[in-house]
């Protein structure tokens, strides 16, 4: 019986070579929407990084990085050699935070900001240091000097900030505190991982997320977004090199391609945003936990499992964070005793030798998907801007810490592209830290272009 619901869900959960090759061609046309004068479901963000890095920046500079697990305050010195230093704090992101108001949150993150400075530079500083802030959320920008949400993401819900520039918002609780900083930037997290990672690695394609969110960076030329006409200066040429924040985690919010299950939709009703970021619902950390807890919840209304006892841990929406699912899958496959332990201390479970089976086989299927569903993003960058070779910089928690991410990752790419080469042309590979070094490269850049054109 069990075994058969198995089946059903590896069938639901599998997505085949074909249906990736079929996504990533929608993919592409989505991605050229984006970039036309009327847009489309795909944000496509011209980020003002009008440069490419040459290695060879310098000087000492802030960042901060607010939207993933963390809210990291980082000071990096460039040293102009593809070479960088960092010292970071690390400052877990209160989960209240999510849904606080507007003014809590910059309060705490200027809070931080003080730590930071006063730790740092016990005695004083002689002029206020530039910082680059890293705001990884859908923001739109005239000038790299500020960005207004579009719209929160990852179950962020804060009033008050949707349709605002968030740069005066956060220099606002800056100067409260008398913090000697200067906001000189907005970057997106997956920008700042393509500026970094190009940094150190010039054969670097583009900066990808996969952690609470999932969203990729890459650069495009000034002459090929339609929808910069009348916004450009000057001396900005066609073939000028503009970095795009995509904000693909909006793919397919017309639900033409991809193989949402029931599980996808009620993630999609019951969050702050429904209709939103449908391509991201069913890939990144943020929801992983929340697509398994909703399998098990709809196995145990049919009585398959877990009899008799007490669910009232598990019909708490979000109760399994992403580390839960990759904890089952890190456990050996013998006797699945860690998931045993996990069950018993997370949701007052106790598993049978079968249950744990099939919460395994799951987990894993959960995972695939999820692996598979988002190098579609990549292909599809490759396919449009012609890339036969890439190094494609990955950053976030699931890329780094969930089992099995990398191998499924590339196993999904050679789907798509049936490559017959000994070596796959088309790598992704683990990025430089986007957000600390990312924001201060594009810092410099935009320092030394404001500098070339006084
Ligand atoms: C970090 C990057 O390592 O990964 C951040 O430096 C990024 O910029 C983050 O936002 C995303 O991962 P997660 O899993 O914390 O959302
Ligand atoms: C979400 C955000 C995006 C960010 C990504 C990864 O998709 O909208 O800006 O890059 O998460 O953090």
């Amino acid at each position: 019986d069990l075994l058969a619901e198995l089946h059903k869900f590896e069938e639901l959960f599998t997505v085949s070579a074909e249906t990736l090759q079929k996504i990533t061609d929608h993919f592409v046309t989505e991605l050229d929407k984006g970039l036309s004068k009327s847009g489309g479901n795909i944000p496509m963000i011209p980020g003002w990084v009008l440069d490419f890095p040459t290695g060879k920046e310098t000087g000492d500079y802030l960042a901060i990085d607010l939207g993933g697990t963390n809210l990291r305050v980082v000071l990096v010195k460039l040293g102009g050699n593809r070479d960088f230093d960092t010292t970071q704090s690390k400052y877990p992101l209160p989960s209240t935070m999510r849904t606080a108001k507007s003014e809590d949150l910059w309060d705490f993150i200027a809070e931080c900001l003080k730590k930071f400075v006063d730790e740092e530079f016990p005695h004083g500083v002689s002029e206020p240091l530039p910082l680059g802030f890293t705001f990884s959320f859908p923001a739109s920008q005239n000038s790299i000097k500020e960005g207004y949400l579009q719209r929160w993401t990852k179950g962020f819900d804060i009033e008050d900030v949707e349709g605002h520039d968030v740069v005066p918002m956060l220099q606002c609780a800056i100067e409260k505190r008398k913090v000697p900083i200067d906001v000189v930037a907005l970057i997106n997290d997956t920008t700042g991982t393509l500026v970094a990672s190009m940094y150190t690695d010039p054969e670097t394609k583009m900066g990808l997320i996969f952690g609470t969110g999932c969203n990729g960076a890459y650069y495009d030329v000034c002459g090929d977004i339609p929808k910069l006409e009348g916004r450009l200066d000057s001396d900005i040429k066609p073939d000028s090199p503009m970095a795009i924040n995509c904000e693909y985690g909006a793919f397919d919010n017309e639900h033409a391609v991809l193989p949402r299950t029931k599980y996808d939709l009620i993630i999609d009703e019951q969050s702050p945003r429904p209709g939103q970021q449908s391509f991201e619902k069913m890939i990144s950390g943020y929801y992983l936990g929340e697509v398994l807890r909703l399998v098990l919840l709809d196995l145990c209304a049919r009585d398959k499992i877990f009899k008799g006892q007490d669910l009232t841990k598990l019909k708490q929406a979000f109760i399994l964070d992403t580390s839960f699912p990759a904890k089952i899958e890190e456990d050996p496959y013998e006797n699945l005793s860690d998931v045993q332990d996990l069950f018993q201390s997370v949701l007052g479970i106790q598993t049978t030798s079968a249950e744990r089976k099939i919460i395994r086989a799951l987990a894993e299927k959960i995972g695939e998907r999820s692996a598979r569903l988002a190098i579609c993003g990549i292909a599809a960058i490759c396919k449009k801007r012609g890339y036969k070779t890439a190094h494609c910089a990955a950053d976030g928690s699931v890329y780094n810490k969930y089992p099995g991410f990398k191998e499924r990752a590339a196993k999904g790419l050679r789907d798509v592209f049936q490559w017959e080469t000994k070596e796959d042309p088309i790598i992704i590979v683990p990025a430089e830290d986007g957000s600390g070094a990312g924001a201060a490269i594009i810092a410099a850049l935009t320092e030394k272009r404001l500098k070339e054109k006084k």
